[in-house]
């Protein structure tokens, strides 16, 4: 969910409410099944809300059909559903009495508080665990007279995961917000300030911010804010600068963020790889907090991800072994947290994540650490938990990513892995500096290339309005190229809602084949005919065997791979790079081809059905 609150100077205006809506359109990747608002209008009090079921703009066609009074407080919320179906009354805020309330998370004790409110005569409209929240701040309310008071108590009592805003029809300068392993920033502005569940909620107005820590309880007003912890006692929250610029945060004419992002893409990996060297030219990670006789002694390396970032974690696993001999293993998060895993002082732990809130990850964060690994951070989000909470940092300067489904980031998640597999591999003597420079210089080439890769994809997207029909496609990669198959399936997946499988090419025929008949869409990934190892050949017999029982082959091969035409039915040529860097450039066309096929299907390619960008519950 989204979250955003803000207060005001003291005359009354329209700005809490345009403030609130402008950071809800920004925030709304993190879930669209209902969007809301609450408002105080000014001394007297009163309070107003609003709320619809479906995209934002339900909310604001209402908001244009009964228009609100002007206000000087106000919080909003965007809603992933958790408990209860995405209709108007399960949204978010909740009232109880003169309190509003919205929420990000999950209440896990909310059965036995709700049967408790219930005894004492309390009425429920929705389903939600939420409104257990709200009304018990209300009652606490009634006893303490104090609305950071009143949270802190409520606080103390859910079990679980949130971040809680709250105002009051009498308290028209003040918002108060908590937080428990849910995200929550404050921005910092003059005369004014903001609550976020991240900066983008109110990068517009303001770039300075403050990082809450868990546990805590913040309340703002105009001139000032308040951090404690749950009993009250005064807590600091780190400052910060947001390096983001708002119009990072805008299409920029592009028909869909997601178009924009994959045309981000040169700057986002030539931002990732910038200012990493020292004048020595050795490599210089962000926020190192763990020693290097450490990072020297690891004998394992653990990569915990979900989605498209666990992915990328594929990708390292061949780069850093290559490089640095250590063994890799990667793990989706949520496996990993429940399964016992074998980790300890010697194994370094690489967390992936765009959000840095992705919950099943920083729940395997903190496991790891208990069991005494290092965690290393690959994170896009300055603020975000999971670099906070972890002992290493290694930034991906993709910029803001609006776009759910992930294009720029999961680019920069590599690059920053490559750049992790380099370091390593410098710090423990793997390889020469001369070495180190010359992949360094290799991968300061992919920009251009990614470029030349966008130059050419027209060719994909006609493909893809062909295909619009398509009820099935395959994915087939080798080596790094597998792991391109998986994302090139889960894009498809995500944005086109077509059944679309990733699968090891050399495992086809252990059973996918099967699935091969006439007209069967595969993409094959080939790789570099100039590597070692003849995978090249391997994959070209694939690709024969393939064709040879009806499928229709769609092959992305290197510039200069001939050997490819006569078992393809459709070739997209990449430049020639690395293998180990390829993947680079082979997952362009096939974010590409997935974004035009879902757009030609009339869908949404930012905001695809049921999926939320950062998922902030287990
Ligand atoms: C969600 C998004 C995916 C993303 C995954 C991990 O499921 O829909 O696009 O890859 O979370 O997100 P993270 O922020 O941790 O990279």
């Amino acid at each position: 969910c989204g979250i955003v609150g803000y207060v005001g100077p003291r005359q009354t205006s329209n700005r809490p409410l345009e403030v609130v809506m402008e950071g809800l359109r920004r925030l709304e990747y993190r879930g669209y099944d209902s969007a809301g608002v609450a408002l105080v209008t000014g001394e007297g009090g009163g309070l107003v809300t609003a709320k619809k079921a479906g995209k934002l703009v339900n909310l604001i066609e209402e908001l244009e059909a009964h228009p609100l009074p002007a206000a000087t407080v106000a919080i909003g919320h965007t809603r992933w559903a958790t408990h209860g179906a995405p209709n108007d009354v399960n949204a978010h805020p909740h009232v109880a009495g003169p309190i509003a309330l919205i929420h990000n998370g999950i209440v896990e004790n909310f059965a036995s508080l709700k049967a408790e409110l219930v005894a004492a005569g309390v009425e429920f409209v929705s389903e939600t665990d939420t409104e257990v929240a709200a009304h018990l701040l209300a009652r606490a309310y009634v006893e303490h007279g104090n609305l950071a008071v009143a949270m802190c108590a409520v606080a103390r009592r859910l079990k679980g995961t949130f971040t809680l805003l709250a105002v009051h029809a009498d308290a028209p300068h003040v918002v108060v917000g908590a937080r428990h392993d849910s995200p929550l920033v404050v921005g910092i502005g003059e005369g004014e300030n903001f609550l976020g569940s991240d900066v983008a909620a109110f990068i517009a107005h303001t770039r300075e911010a403050l990082e809450l820590g868990q546990d805590q309880v913040v309340t703002i007003t105009p001139e000032a804010v308040t951090v404690t912890d749950f009993d009250g006692v005064p807590a600091e929250a780190r400052r910060f600068t947001v390096d983001w610029d708002a119009a990072a945060a805008e299409k920029g004419g592009f028909a869909s963020f997601m178009d924009k992002e994959i045309h981000d893409q040169p700057q986002a990996v030539a931002d990732t790889l910038l200012g990493r060297t020292d004048i020595a030219g050795r490599l210089v990670l962000d926020d190192l907090r763990i020693d290097e006789s450490v990072l020297r002694s690891i004998d394992k390396i653990v990569v915990i991800a979900c989605g498209t970032a666990a992915y990328a974690g594929h990708v390292a696993k061949y780069a850093i072994e290559h490089w640095c001999r250590i063994p890799v293993e990667v793990e989706l998060a949520h496996e990993f947290r429940y399964r016992d895993p074998v980790v300890n002082s010697r194994t370094l732990v690489v967390a992936i994540s765009q959000s840095g809130e992705t919950m099943d990850t920083l729940m395997a964060v903190r496991h790891a650490r208990e069991q005494g690994s290092k965690v290393l951070a690959i994170c896009n989000t300055h603020g975000s938990t999971i670099p906070r909470e972890s002992d290493a940092v290694l930034y991906t300067h993709a910029g803001p990513e609006i776009a759910v489904a992930s294009t720029k980031a999961f680019l920069s998640q590599i690059t920053a892995a490559y750049l992790l597999g380099l370091y390593l591999a410098q710090l423990r003597g793997n390889k020469f500096a001369d070495e180190i420079a010359e992949i360094l210089g290799q991968l300061r080439a992919m920009p251009d290339k990614i470029q030349q890769v966008l130059d050419r994809a027209e060719s994909i997207r006609q493909t893809a309005r062909e295909m619009v029909d398509t009820s099935s496609v395959l994915f087939l990669g080798r080596h790094v190229g597998f792991p391109v198959a998986l994302e090139g399936a889960l894009k498809l997946k995500e944005l086109a809602y077509i059944h679309a499988e990733g699968f090891a090419a050399g495992e086809l025929k252990h059973g996918p084949i099967a699935l091969i008949e006439e007209g069967q869409a595969v993409f094959v990934i080939v790789p570099s005919p100039r590597g070692r190892d003849s995978l090249h050949s391997k994959v070209i017999s694939n690709i024969q065997e393939i064709r040879a029982r009806g499928a229709r082959t769609l092959v992305i091969a290197e510039d200069g791979d001939t050997d490819v035409l006569p078992y393809a039915d459709v070739v997209f040529y990449v430049p020639q790079c690395p293998t180990l860097l390829s993947p680079l450039l082979a997952t362009v066309p096939l974010q590409i081809f997935a974004c035009e096929l879902a757009t030609s299907r009339g869908l949404d390619v930012d905001q695809p059905r049921n999926l939320a960008k950062s998922v902030t519950v287990e």
